[in-house]
């Protein structure tokens, strides 16, 4: 088996034949699906073993396969046996496509898995979250700390008329209230709905309409790269038009400006001060909702996903134990924003539940410098760290001579999550910031999974750069054609094919678009919108959505939704969206658009139209190039050939024109795509 030192020659520079593999599959890190993909992914032959003292100690065993595979419901029943539980189930699942039922009769509350059970032993005093601000302000919250925050902060949801089912929306900074108030939510039986920061007060008005949130918990700000980013400011726009919100509670983060509306606003520190310190835990059933977050999905609107408590629960506790091998000396950080999935599985429920000391930053990567999260890593001793490919090829960008200036040996395990990793930038982390010393855990799953779903386990797992390996135990999952059979070889679909204990309960107030999205392809089985293919080992290669959804640094974004903004502005007539490759983000967007009349079309238009999508939905949406062009290529029904436009935009063989209502027109763009 090569190893990563025996890829490269003596002078340190990687071989020929390396370098020529590592760049036939980067081709694949764009995740089109396409025979050609598929036939570069097969290139990437290097494997890497679990070290044998890993091995060893890890918490994953080879057997634990074994043992799912006989009895999936036993594997799941004993983990969950592991948490608390206030009245057992009658029955592990119950499944009648598309619904599922986990831990059925069973009565929790998940914050007693979180932390009521740590303050009663010794973990009372270990760090639960070690956190630092942008402008280097920390805070270390031990789990005792964190307990008495939770709870008063739930009495103070109480106070403000806030009941067990009621949603409260959360739009904070990467700061410690963001877990405290989610945690406390969950005490006290309410739905909590995380809206990222970086989302415009539009996206927020939208998710708070489509909740009927009651509480808004904010922020005067936050810090991002130095600027600050007005919460509040943005969150009044949005409140404008949101009529359910009773309440407004404001962490005050720094000193910023902000109005203040009698009788609604509320400082979240005056009312901590007056708050009791212990509420207790409402007992909810275990397929009580725990929280919705919006994700984007085929059409312009987000789509709210819907979790429960007890499978939930049991899916992030089981994966963090064995994906990430987590043990009571470890200090975990998931880089990842609370406002996304991968931080409320991996931040705010998975790790606590596992009683874990992890680091919470709120800020970008190189801020002051690019070497920010090598600092936090050498200052905290991070031994497990889990981040996403757009940020590796980042660092890869940037150079060696940044994490090379800390010392990074506590570090004994990386993940990555939320796009397929390119083999080179897999080779670089496990080399330069890995030492060569840490398996690589690429995890594949998605906001509607809630944990995740195929993955290596450390310790047990032979890796392969760019492969996210195997289904974790007790998951099925399956390569399908659009028949529903299964493809033994070469790519297709990926397949859900058994209920998990995590999966999506469906889409807040759609239950239509719930059944017609994931459950519509094939009878009973679950379609993520992913294409992907299986080799002769049973190495699942993840190749990129099948669908209209662009992963764009590994954040999902429809490109109807794009489109829908960009048609809003008034000079726009038409838009179509596509994913093209970017060196660092995966995928990024491109929009073609046609203006109305005889607009000019300038860098100066291209800024503005950039700068509205922008505030429509927010920076991470923003279209990298925006494209004039005359028309778009539709069929003779009018509908618009995306496919055409992505071939332009990535310069390959046209394919199919011939329902084209105007053949011309390729022509045109592509020529005003080449002068751009
Ligand atoms: O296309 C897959 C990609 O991210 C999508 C899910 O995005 P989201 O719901 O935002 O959740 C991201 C974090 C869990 C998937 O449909 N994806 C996620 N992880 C991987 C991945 N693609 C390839 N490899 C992965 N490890």
């Amino acid at each position: 088996m090569p190893t990563a030192k025996k890829l490269k020659n003596k002078s340190g520079k990687k071989s020929g034949a390396a370098v020529k593999s590592e760049k036939k599959a980067r081709a694949t890190s764009s995740a089109q699906s396409g025979p050609s993909t598929i036939d570069t992914l097969l290139d990437e032959k290097r494997s890497f073993k679990p070290k044998a003292a890993f091995a060893k100690a890890a918490n994953a065993k080879k057997e634990v396969y074994a043992q799912a595979r006989r009895n999936p419901e036993q594997f799941w029943g004993k983990l969950a046996e592991e948490l608390v539980w206030n009245k057992k189930w009658r029955q592990v699942c119950s499944f009648k496509a598309p619904d599922a039922r986990w831990f059925v009769g069973g009565k929790l509350n998940i914050t007693e898995s979180c932390l009521d059970r740590h303050v009663e032993t010794s973990r009372r005093n270990k760090a639960a979250l070690i956190w630092e601000g942008e402008p280097g302000d920390k805070q270390t919250l031990t789990y005792y700390a964190l307990y008495r925050q939770v709870n008063k902060f739930a009495n103070v949801l109480k106070k403000l008329g806030i009941n067990k089912g009621d949603r409260v929306a959360i739009y904070l900074p990467m700061i410690p209230e963001l877990m405290i108030t989610a945690l406390a939510c969950a005490r006290i039986g309410a739905i909590h709905s995380v809206v990222f920061g970086g989302f415009s007060p539009e996206s927020l008005r939208d998710r708070i309409v489509d909740l009927e949130a009651k509480l808004l918990i904010t922020a005067d700000g936050g810090y991002r790269r130095g600027q600050i980013i007005p919460l509040k400011h943005d969150a009044d726009v949005a409140l404008a038009e949101c009529p359910s919100i009773e309440h407004v509670v404001i962490v005050k983060r720094g000193n910023f400006l902000l109005r203040i509306k009698d009788g609604r606003d509320h400082w979240y520190h005056r009312l901590m001060q007056e708050a009791d310190n212990f509420c207790p835990p409402v007992y909810v059933d275990s397929e009580h909702p725990l929280f919705i977050l919006y994700t984007s999905g085929t059409t312009g609107k987000p789509k709210g996903i819907m979790h429960s408590c007890g499978g939930y629960l049991t899916g992030v506790y089981a994966t963090t134990k064995y994906v990430f091998d987590l043990k009571d000396d470890d200090v975990f950080w998931c880089t990842a924003d609370i406002g996304w999935v991968t931080g409320h599985s991996y931040l705010v429920y998975g790790p606590t539940a596992n009683g874990a000391t992890q680091v919470m930053y709120e800020g970008s990567p190189d801020w002051p410098d690019r070497d920010r999260f090598w600092q936090i890593v050498e200052d905290n001793g991070v031994s497990i760290f889990y981040t996403a490919p757009t940020a590796i090829r980042a660092f890869m960008k940037w150079g060696e001579e940044w994490p090379n200036r800390h010392d990074l040996s506590t570090l004994r395990l990386l993940g990555t999550v939320g796009e397929p990793i390119n083999p080179e930038a897999w080779i670089w982390y496990h080399e330069v910031i890995g030492k060569g010393n840490c398996p690589i855990v690429d995890t594949w799953w998605q906001t509607e999974t809630g944990h995740i779903l195929i993955t290596p386990l450390p310790g047990v797992t032979t890796t392969r750069p760019g492969s996210a390996t195997q289904p974790f135990p007790g998951i099925e999952a399956k390569i399908l054609d659009d028949d529903g059979r299964e493809v033994k070889k070469g790519g297709g679909y990926l397949a859900i094919t058994k209920p998990w204990p995590g999966m999506l309960r469906g889409i807040w107030g759609d239950r239509e678009r719930f059944v017609e999205t994931y459950w519509s392809k094939w009878p009973g089985i679950y379609f993520p919108g992913d294409g992907a293919r299986v080799d002769q080992q049973g190495y699942f290669w993840i190749l990129g959505r099948v669908d209209d959804v662009i992963n764009t640094a590994g954040h999902r974004i429809s490109t109807m939704e794009v489109e829908s903004a960009l048609v809003e502005h008034e000079s726009v007539v038409e838009a179509a969206v596509v994913g093209i490759p970017h060196d660092l983000k995966g995928e990024c967007l491109a929009a073609f658009v046609t203006l109305g009349g005889s607009l000019e079309f300038d860098d100066k238009t291209a800024k503005r139209l950039t700068e509205f999508v922008a505030r429509k939905i927010g920076a991470i949406a923003k279209p990298e190039r925006i494209i004039h062009v005359p028309d778009l290529p539709k069929t003779r029904s009018g509908k618009i050939m995306r496919r055409l436009l992505r071939d332009i935009a990535t310069g390959k063989i046209l394919g199919d024109t011939t329902t084209l209502a105007d053949p011309d027109i390729l022509a045109r763009i592509k020529k005003q795509y080449e002068e751009d």
